[in-house]
């Protein structure tokens, strides 16, 4: 099985999603990008970096990457961490391609919402709050 989270510059979310997810479900192949360029090489944003730290999730080897069509072969599903980023991703998808792409939070409790990004609302543990429960949803779903 091999999982890919994506969020918009891969150095807050979908960095601690791979962390978190790495850390629930070590048989499992997880990965993650960003839709943006921005932050292509950078390690996680550093108070993404401490906060999941101080849970036990070492970040530091992360480096950004950008989403890419060939992703949608490379892994069997593709997480998004808000419908923006859903949005961008299905705009890359190759025809007959019919790998998922869910929203991360329809496997936490409280689905319908999506993940804040911590870069703008700075609430970087509210993040891994959610998902560290949506990853205990999408170990449960596999
Ligand atoms: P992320 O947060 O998508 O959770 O990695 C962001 C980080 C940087 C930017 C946007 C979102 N940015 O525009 O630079």
């Amino acid at each position: 099985m091999r999982v890919l989270f994506v969020c918009l510059g891969n150095i807050c979310r979908s960095p601690a999603a791979e962390g978190v997810f790495r850390h629930l479900a070590p048989d499992v192949t997880s990965d993650s990008a960003g839709t943006g360029h921005w932050h292509v090489g950078e390690p996680p944003y550093g108070a993404m970096q401490q906060a999941a730290a101080a849970r036990g999730y070492d970040l530091s080897d992360l480096r950004a990457r950008q989403f890419t069509s060939v992703d949608f072969t490379r892994f069997d599903l593709i997480i998004a961490m808000d419908a923006a980023n859903q949005r961008n991703i299905e705009v890359l998808r190759p025809a007959d391609i019919t790998t998922p792409v869910h929203l991360f939070t329809d496997y936490a409790p409280n689905q319908g919402m999506t993940v804040p990004d911590p870069y703008y609302t700075r609430d970087f543990d509210g993040a891994l709050d959610l998902i560290e429960a949506a990853s205990q949803g999408l170990k449960s779903s596999l």
